[in-house]
């Protein structure tokens, strides 16, 4: 077998933003606080996957309500350096959220487009309700406005990886979200 590069995963961070042992609490109050706003209601849960994956995953463990999940695939168009254009739909709903309360979640709110892009595409589907919760959010990176009805954390315009969040589909497994070491970053891309 050949050896990987980046072993351990965490000795490639420069700092960890958000312990594992806060993500843990505040997904827990994530997960009261979204059972309080619900009621006794049933949610259905649009994730964005990959990223939301890991959050999704444990925060649907905290709330008591009935859930049924659905997962969305949105194309990146980050890696386009010439087009800036709308995020795509890759891989659609399955479940009908016709008449339901749906609650649509992302691992991280940044420029608002993808988030911004896919509410309006739900509401077009006539759901009962909509809200919308978010793990991190990179507040003064907006440039569509879009304010999350849940937010996990507000953080630093720093590019973060763990707990979902990757770096060319790696670092998702990490437990904690952290930064990675300058040289293991390739700004043009992210810039
Ligand atoms: P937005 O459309 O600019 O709000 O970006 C949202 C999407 O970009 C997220 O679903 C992530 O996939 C990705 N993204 C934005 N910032 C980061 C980051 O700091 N780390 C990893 N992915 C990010
Ligand atoms: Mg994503």
């Amino acid at each position: 077998m050949t050896k990987a590069k980046n072993f351990p995963l965490h000795a490639d961070l420069e700092t960890v933003l958000v312990s594992e042992k806060d993500i843990k609490k505040r997904v827990k109050k994530l997960g009261a606080e979204i059972a309080t706003a619900y009621g006794d209601e049933e949610i259905t849960v649009v994730s964005i996957i990959n990223g939301a994956i890991f959050f999704t995953a444990d925060l649907l463990r905290e709330i008591p309500n009935p859930v049924r999940l659905d997962c969305i695939r949105i194309s990146s168009y980050r890696n386009d350096t010439k087009s800036v254009g709308q995020p795509k739909l890759l891989q659609s709903l399955t479940l009908d959220i016709a008449n339901r309360h749906v609650l649509l979640i992302d691992d991280i709110l940044d420029t608002g487009k993808t988030f911004s892009s896919v509410a309006n595409m739900l509401k077009k589907l006539n759901p009962a309700s909509l809200h919308t919760c978010v793990l991190l959010d990179k507040r003064g990176r907006r440039e569509v406005e879009f304010e999350a009805d849940f937010v996990g954390f507000e953080i630093p315009d720093k590019f973060a990886v763990g707990y979902g969040l990757d770096f060319a589909e790696r670092y998702r497994n990490l437990p904690c979200i952290g930064v990675l070491k300058p040289n293991l970053q390739n700004p043009p891309e992210w810039a």
